[in-house]
């Protein structure tokens, strides 16, 4: 069976990393290590082999931990292109998808089985409740697109996001949806969850709590469009997109 582990860095950022492995051959892969240690100690642990290591992006807090990871099993960093897959097991791969935006190489992984994918680690692409800043080398007409390419996936795939800011991007989302009743249960959730063990969210719970998937709510169109005179319906979602992102940057 493939199984994934969560590592919460409890750091500022509230970095997430994942190991993903199969409980059968041992066979393991990391994804954005912030922190080599409590990695290593749980491959060491449980006898895995380290196959490779995986960053959705070069920001520092994705790879921080992959030359420490590289020199104490002697492996490697892998880089996939958007045909290549890793093959987990017989029955399970590993997919990406270029989804440029937070920075312009930046690509998720896709845990797939018989083609069908059902785990999503998005990196800083997709957050619980958010997407990613253009702060660092990032563009925003990109993320608009790329959310777009998102939120179209079945609603069943599971989102691991690379970092912990579901309760902050919950709140913010209560700002433009106070009536919107999932937001607020959300919250509730949340503050009920240690980060170190959070229920992965489905995307479809993310269509009804993620302000970026959610341009068509008559709540936001309320709150922000007399802001951004939009005459054009082809325009105003990516107004509407970039508007909350904004909002979003100075919360
Ligand atoms: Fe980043």
């Amino acid at each position: 069976m493939i199984q994934v582990k969560t590592f919460y860095a409890h750091n500022e950022l509230r970095n997430f990393s994942y190991l993903i492995l199969d409980d059968k051959s041992g066979e393991s892969w990391v994804i954005d290590p912030y922190e080599a240690g409590p990695l290593s100690e749980y491959i060491k642990e449980n006898h895995l082999n380290l196959r490779g290591i995986l960053n959705t992006h070069q920001h520092f807090d994705h790879i921080r931990g992959n030359i420490p990871l590289m020199e104490m099993f002697k492996t490697e960093v892998r880089t996939l292109s958007p045909q290549e897959t890793i093959q987990l097991n017989q029955t399970h791969a590993l997919e990406t998808l270029p989804t440029p935006g937070h920075t312009p190489e930046h690509q998720v992984f896709f845990i797939s089985s018989g083609g069908i994918r059902h785990s999503l680690f998005s990196g800083d692409t997709l957050f619980n409740a958010g997407v990613g800043n253009c702060k660092n080398g990032g563009n925003i007409n990109d993320l608009y697109e790329t959310t777009g390419k998102l939120k179209v996936l079945p609603g069943d795939i599971l989102l691991y996001p690379g970092h912990d800011y579901i309760l902050r991007n919950l709140e913010f989302a209560a700002t433009l949806e106070p009536e919107n009743a999932k937001i607020l249960e959300g919250i509730r959730l949340a503050q009920g969850e240690s980060e170190d063990n959070r229920r992965p969210r489905t995307l479809k719970e993310e269509m009804g709590v993620n302000p970026f998937f959610r341009l068509d709510s008559e709540e936001i169109r309320q709150r922000l469009t007399p802001e951004i005179r939009l005459e054009d319906e082809s325009v105003i979602k990516r107004e509407l997109f970039k508007k909350i992102r904004s909002l979003r940057d100075h919360w």
